[in-house]
């Protein structure tokens, strides 16, 4: 696999052995012989903030040349891509067709669909067999061909495979149809919410911070409400990933196209820029001159289970910290390598434990909580460094832990004494 996300070996291993997965270069024959072609490249952004097109537009224009009148044919859109698109892609798979065979294009017949993509990387697979909804947007003949290809997904009717169960309780995924310009938005709005909803517990993280209120009870406190909901509430470094981060700035850029401007927007990207700047802070304020000192990342990946690295907070924390003159260890169980490999000029000290990064360093500083760190001897660790100083990025340890294990624990959102709770008993506990 030239990713990491767990299960896809099994998966893929899975569907070979039944004979239902073939690898090709050449678009030609596949696409003549499919009913649906899934449209699913990269749509990455532009300094500018609007979507790089160019992959989409290829591959419109080859499925186009591929087609011929033998069937009606619906190419599914599932690249994110900017509001519009979908008008786009019928204009060029026209293009290719009439390239590919001048004279016959009114026999060829197709639709455009907009299929929208929610999975999260490191739970892709899940996400996608046991989905929270599908969204379809098309005209009326490809809705068809769609509520076919998706019925066993949407019954739930599908053998399960045996390392990724159903959950217990799943039944049939909603289907949500709609026209292809409201497929398209879902999906930023989708993302958009999300990015929104983490910078806001942040935000309120940083208030929690400063009055001494304790950011996760907060963030319990408000999630039972149904109207707001538990999830994605999470206070630390802020979202990094391929999707927050492009998908805002292309909202934005459509927006400003329309003569809009959407200061929400432009807050979510403002208050995620800040968030990430808070490690150097806490590390100033522990250690006053970070020149020359050495501080250990734990966590490289910008989530855990992806050694996905784009837009990572720990990059932009490493690179701040050795332009500053430190010494940066770090250590992640999977994205070391890809770290190595994309990023040859930033001077990271790769280790190959938590225990070595810690080795001799003047702080730790939890960048991405994979579960393995949570089980972490924190005496021990704590030992071996100059300076027991913890800055947790994600909040994975519970700070009376770590201040017993002899660490200055720090972090975000949390009151910095243990004080706070017994000073005042009324406080209730997290449920
Ligand atoms: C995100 C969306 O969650 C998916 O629904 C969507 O399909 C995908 O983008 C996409 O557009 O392709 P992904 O970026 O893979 O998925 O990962 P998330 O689980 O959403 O995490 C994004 C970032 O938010 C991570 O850096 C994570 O650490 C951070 N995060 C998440 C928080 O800081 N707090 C939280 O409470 C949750």
């Amino acid at each position: 696999m030239p990713i990491y996300e767990p299960h896809l070996d099994q998966l893929l291993q899975l569907a070979a052995q039944r004979g239902g997965i073939d690898f090709i270069t050449d678009l030609a024959a596949p696409a003549a012989e499919s009913d649906a072609i899934f449209i699913a490249v990269g749509t990455p952004s532009m300094s500018t903030g609007e979507t790089n097109l160019c992959y989409l537009e290829a591959a419109a224009r080859s499925i186009g040349a591929a087609m011929d009148d033998s069937r009606f044919r619906v190419v599914v859109n599932k690249s994110t891509v900017p509001v519009g698109s979908g008008n786009l892609v019928e204009t060029l798979v026209r293009e290719g067709i009439r390239g590919a065979h001048p004279g016959n294009q009114k026999r060829i017949r197709f639709g455009v669909a907009s299929n929208p993509e929610f999975l999260r990387e490191g739970c892709a697979i899940a996400d996608s067999l046991y989905p929270d909804r599908i969204v379809l947007g098309a005209g009326e003949e490809c809705m068809q061909v769609l509520r076919e290809l998706y019925q066993l997904l949407v019954e739930q009717s599908f053998e399960a495979p045996v390392f990724l169960p159903r959950p217990a309780g799943m039944s049939r995924v909603p289907v949500v149809t709609t026209t292809l310009t409201s497929a398209e938005m879902i999906k930023y709005a989708a993302n958009a919410f999300l990015a929104v909803k983490i910078g806001f517990a942040n935000e309120i993280a940083n208030i929690c911070e400063r009055v001494g209120a304790d950011a996760l009870e907060v963030m319990s406190g408000i999630g039972l409400d149904g109207r707001i909901g538990a999830r994605f509430l999470n206070p630390g470094l802020g979202w990094g990933g391929s999707c927050f981060g492009k998908d805002i700035q292309s909202l934005l850029h459509t927006a400003r196209e329309y003569g809009y401007q959407s200061r929400m927007l432009e807050a979510a990207l403002e208050v995620n820029r800040a968030q990430r700047q808070l490690v150097i802070q806490k590390l100033q304020e522990k250690l006053f001159i970070l020149k020359g000192r050495t501080i250990a990342l734990l966590g490289l990946a910008f989530k855990p289970e992806t050694d996905d690295l784009r837009d990572a907070p720990a990059l932009q924390i490493a690179e701040r910290l050795l332009q500053m003159g430190v010494r940066v260890n770090a250590y992640d169980p999977i994205a070391m390598e890809s770290c190595r490999l994309i990023h040859p000029n930033l001077k990271i000290h790769y280790c190959e434990s938590p225990q070595e990064a810690a080795e001799e360093a003047d702080a730790l500083v939890l960048v991405t909580e994979w579960k393995q760190f949570a089980g972490l001897d924190l005496a021990d660790l704590a030992k071996r460094m100059c300076r027991a100083i913890l800055v947790d990025g994600r909040n994975l340890f519970d700070p009376e832990v770590a201040r017993r294990a002899g660490f200055d624990y720090s972090g975000i959102g949390r009151p910095q004494r243990a004080a706070a709770r017994t000073d005042n008993p009324a406080i209730p506990s997290t449920i």
